[in-house]
């Protein structure tokens, strides 16, 4: 099978998978009910499709599964990990949920439909390679679509300063804008909310790929 980690990027195998698995209701409880309560605030009559990018153990697109089932939204999931992979699908199973997973990462999107809401939370940070990841992710969002990041935020204060090499400062966004997106930046209590939205006039004309603004500026100053 295909290993669909960069290099150093951190791997999450039979063991660690598990472990995380069973530690996690203890240690981002609170960051998991913000992001499925966050999620469900962002949904309109329109919404069809949501994925999420490293799903883990599928907990965030387990709870939303049951309200989306009602509401006819389907729900997607990619993960890098076959043992993650294998949690989830589980979990699903157990309760009947029918949500879309499959290996992939934030470089593979093995899906060919657009998506009204793709959400990341708490991968974000080990990803390699994201300034090009992010402009394929937003390749990928329907028309008023929003791409989300949810991370602990570096620049608060908190019990979970031990975790910082697990967390994501505001100045890490800095580089990344994107023309035909608006960049929102939003804190609440220690997590950082980093969205990308589609702007409704640029997107139908906007079939050139997507630009980083920063890049460009960058390079136009250096010529
Ligand atoms: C700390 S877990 C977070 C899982 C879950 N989203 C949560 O909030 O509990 C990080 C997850 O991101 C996945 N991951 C790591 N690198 C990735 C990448 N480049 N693209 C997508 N997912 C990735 C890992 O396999 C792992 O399942």
């Amino acid at each position: 099978m295909k290993d669909l980690y960069k290099k150093h990027e951190e791997r999450f195998g039979k063991v660690t998978s598990r472990i995380y698995s069973a530690c996690i209701n203890l240690g981002v409880l609170n960051l998991h009910s913000f992001v499925y309560n966050d999620i469900k605030k962002r949904i309109t009559p329109s919404s069809k499709a949501i994925l999420d990018i490293g799903f883990g153990n599928g907990l965030i697109l387990w709870r939303l599964a049951k309200d989306m089932k009602k509401r006819g939204i389907d729900l997607y999931g990619i993960d890098p990990s076959p043992e993650m992979l294998k949690i989830a699908n589980e979990r699903m199973a157990k309760n009947k949920y029918n949500v879309n997973l499959k290996l992939g990462s934030s470089r593979i999107i093995p899906f060919k439909q657009k998506f009204d809401i793709i959400y990341t939370s708490l991968s974000y940070h080990h990803w390699e390679k994201r300034e090009s990841a992010v402009p394929y992710i937003l390749s990928k969002l329907n028309r008023n679509g929003s791409f989300i990041i949810y991370e602990y935020d570096k620049d608060a204060r908190t019990r979970f300063n031990l975790m910082h090499g697990h967390m994501i400062s505001e100045e890490d966004f800095d580089s990344l804008s994107f023309k035909g997106f608006k960049k929102i930046i939003k804190k609440s209590q220690h997590i950082i909310i980093v969205e990308f939205k589609k702007l409704e006039n640029l997107q139908t004309k906007n079939k050139k790929p997507l630009i980083n603004i920063n890049k460009k500026i960058k390079n136009q100053k250096t010529k």
